[in-house]
């Protein structure tokens, strides 16, 4: 038989896009990765005994990344629909979330989705955003790798609006560039629930399912949602 020895704690392997602040930022200059999706997975990690090691990658390369065995968990603020649920297996919801349409401080005439027929909209490539987005009739629909860009082609009225998640345009406007610039108009649209994404079958989904679940009831969970939502 196998010698025991002292096992190094396995490693997992996270994938995340991190232009999506609160969830998955690097503040200027840093490689660090920040936010809430980040500590959430930290303390994922911690639970399982696994070591976490983040890869910054596009956000419509988590799913192949996934499938091709190059991560084994995806956290970025991922909304859980049936599509995505056809090509991985996603966890338990863990965030609550919804799309807005952002456009400039200075624009009377766009009220809400309904205005935006035949305009131009910025959008993250493969999300949820861009998704809403095509289905606005006549829209011009502008796809960017990072909201980085999407943020910086309304400043400079590449575009009439954006498409994004409620919970990162808000933050945005409080501590982001954009208050100065930018704002919210109309009704909160598809309320979505954010997942952590695995391969299909992964032997994983029901462990991470499980650590979630313990992080809610012993009060980890409630600590990071506090850290960066407030109580
Ligand atoms: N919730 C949206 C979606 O699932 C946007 C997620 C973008 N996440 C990111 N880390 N850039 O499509």
């Amino acid at each position: 038989g196998e010698k025991k020895k002292a096992e190094a704690p396995k490693v997992l392997r996270v994938g995340t896009e991190p232009t999506f602040a609160p969830f998955e930022f690097q503040k200027d200059g840093s490689k660090e990765f920040d936010g809430f999706d980040m500590d959430l997975i930290r303390a994922i990690g911690k639970q399982l005994n696994m070591k976490v090691e983040i890869l910054n990658m596009g956000f419509d390369a988590l799913i192949p990344a996934l499938n091709a065995g190059n991560i084994d968990v995806a956290a970025a603020g991922m909304s859980i629909t049936p599509d995505r649920q056809k090509a991985v297996d996603m966890s338990d919801p863990y965030y609550v979330a919804g799309l807005v349409v952002v456009v400039n401080k200075d624009n009377t005439a766009v009220k809400g989705i309904n205005e935006l027929n035949n305009k131009g909209i910025a959008v993250q490539i493969g999300t949820t955003g861009a998704e809403r987005a095509a289905k606005v009739p006549g829209a011009k629909v502008k796809n960017f790798n990072t909201n980085a860009e999407v943020f910086l082609e309304l400043k400079n009225k590449g575009v009439e609006a954006v498409i994004i998640d409620k919970p990162v345009a808000e933050y945005f406007l409080a501590t982001g560039g954009g208050k100065d610039y930018a704002k919210i108009v109309g009704d909160t649209m598809e309320a979505e629930s954010y997942g952590l994404s695995l391969k299909k079958n992964s032997p994983l989904t029901k462990e991470i399912n499980k650590a979630l679940l313990d992080l809610k009831k012993n009060g980890e969970y409630d600590k990071i949602y506090a850290k960066w939502f407030g109580a």
